[in-house]
């Protein structure tokens, strides 16, 4: 399957809401998960949602290596979820330096909450159901917020904590999780 060209922020479409799959086990479903994986290797992505690559439904991917643009990060099992839903277990802040695919070049300080369940589907229908806290509920928040059409930079409390790359990993030391 090919790399896609990933959307980048500016594009309306990444504004929008996805919608549900309907259907499991579907060559559709694993060509989109094939296209999704082969673009966020290519990327050296830590995630990446459906509507990223200009497909608006809700399914994301995530994980499965050290991740090179979070290199102190946890390994995060590989993950492909559809449908997800996130319910929050501990709703205090924990703040981490995020990038995106379709963000290049910009990091940003995001508060998101510690602790969370995630629930959804796998590609064949089988059920995910997981409490997860630290890099892994940061990555699973991010890739959903994608789902309705929210960027990290949207997130941000402080808009001084937005910067690019370079400046933001030498200036702004990330927080502990
Ligand atoms: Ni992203």
């Amino acid at each position: 399957m090919p790399v896609k060209p990933i959307l980048r922020m500016g594009n309306p479409k990444l504004l929008q809401v996805a919608e549900p799959v309907s259907e499991f086990n579907t060559k559709f479903l694993r060509n989109l998960i094939l296209d999704m994986k082969d673009t966020m290797d290519a990327a050296l992505g830590a995630g990446i949602a459906a509507p990223q690559i200009d497909v608006p439904y809700r399914v994301v991917i995530f994980g499965g290596k050290k991740s090179l643009r979070y290199p102190d990060a946890d390994v995060v099992p590989y993950t492909e979820l559809v449908n997800p839903t996130i319910e929050v277990i501990d709703a205090s802040l924990a703040f981490g330096i995020e990038g995106c695919l379709s963000v290049p070049g910009l990091r940003g300080r995001v508060g998101r909450p510690r602790k969370i369940r995630y629930r959804g589907m796998d590609p064949t229908g089988a059920s995910i159901d997981r409490v997860v806290e630290g890099f892994h509920a940061r990555v699973v928040q991010h890739e959903c917020d994608h789902l309705d059409g929210i960027l990290f930079p949207f997130r941000l409390q402080d808009l001084r904590e937005l910067g690019f790359e370079r400046e933001i990993c030498e200036f702004l030391p990330p927080d502990e999780d």
